[in-house]
Order: C-alpha cells, then sequence, then structure tokens
C-alpha cells in the first residue's frame, strides 16, 4: 500500500482498515490519523509504537486488557477479531490436546491474578511449547517488567497485522 492511499483516507476508512493493528483498540487508529501526513509506511508504524509508548501504565495495562486470553473461551466461542483467529491458528492453538489446552488455560489464570492483565504474546512469532515455556517463566518476573514484555510483544503483533494489511493491498492492485 502507497503511504498516499493512506494519506488519503477519511478517518473512518483510517478506522476500518487500521482499527484492528493494535487487538480492539480503533481509538489508537482514529488518534494516529490526526498525524497524516506520514511520510512512509514506516513512520505510520513508528506511530503507533509511539502513541503505546507515551501511555500511562494504567493506559497500557487497557490495551493489554483487550486482548483475549490465547486458546481461552472465545477461541472455543468463535468470537475472536480475524486476526487473533488467525495467529492463534498459525501458533497451533487451534489444535491444541486437551491436556495442553487445560495447561494454558491454567497458567494464563494464574498470569492474570498475579499481574491483573493477560499474557500476550506474539503467537506468530511462537509455537505452543514456546508459549507454554514463556508462560511458566514470564508469571515470575516482576509487575512493571512483565507490563513492558507484553507490550513490547504487542508491537511485535502491531508490525506482523501491519505487514498484513499492506501485502493484501499490494495484492489487490496486481
Ligand atoms: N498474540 C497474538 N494475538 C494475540 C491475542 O489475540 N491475544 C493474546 N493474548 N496474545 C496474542
Amino acid at each position: 500500500m502507497d503511504v498516499q492511499v493512506v494519506n488519503c483516507m477519511t478517518c473512518e476508512e483510517f478506522v476500518r482498515v487500521f482499527g484492528n493493528v493494535v487487538e480492539r483498540c480503533p481509538l489508537i487508529a482514529a488518534a494516529l490519523w490526526s498525524r497524516r501526513p506520514f511520510s512512509s509506511t514506516l513512520e505510520l508504524e513508528n506511530g503507533f509504537n509511539e502513541f503505546i509508548d507515551s501511555l500511562s501504565i494504567e493506559g497500557k495495562e487497557g490495551i493489554l486488557r483487550c486482548h483475549p486470553d490465547l486458546a481461552g473461551r472465545e477461541l472455543l466461542a468463535g468470537t475472536l477479531t480475524v486476526e487473533s483467529r488467525g495467529e492463534q491458528g498459525q501458533a497451533g492453538l487451534t489444535s491444541l490436546s486437551s491436556a495442553d489446552a487445560l495447561r494454558m488455560n491454567q497458567l494464563n489464570s494464574q498470569y492474570k491474578e498475579q499481574f491483573g492483565f493477560p499474557f500476550v504474546i506474539c503467537a506468530r512469532m511462537s509455537d505452543k511449547d514456546r508459549i507454554l515455556q514463556q508462560l511458566e517463566s514470564r508469571v515470575r518476573n516482576q509487575q512493571l517488567q512483565e507490563l513492558q514484555c507484553d507490550i513490547e510483544e504487542v508491537k511485535s503483533i502491531c508490525r506482523l497485522r501491519l505487514q498484513d494489511i499492506y501485502n493484501r493491498a499490494a495484492k489487490s492492485t496486481k
């Protein structure tokens, strides 16, 4: 997608296209629209990162709380966003054995009890075994260290979701 196309979008179009770059946080896209014109698509990605970094601790925790649990209730209920469903599928979380699903649910609950926000990891850069291993080790982190760790994962998720949007646009103009 050419950055000029992005710069010409109405706020409504921009939120429709970029509204789920940060999971269930369309407000961030709506806020970034005011920063047009962007000189490149990289500048837009940097905009997402800077916006997230500029938030207070409560704001960052709010972003995390908009993320569904991995292999959680929403996956079973079929209520995940398209992006999250795809990412969880790519990490193999849609075909877990019942023992692995139970283990992941237990660890997700333990993690949320410990920190007050859900465990976030860039699922597409991981797989079931690594996610379970990360859950087990990160639950022992300090609160602030873990908040920052989750936020860095959110930024990786954003980068891949933006790439998907650009790739889809490039394909549709071929
Ligand atoms: N990693 C990639 N997508 C997601 C998601 O939707 N939720 C969580 N917790 N982690 C993710």
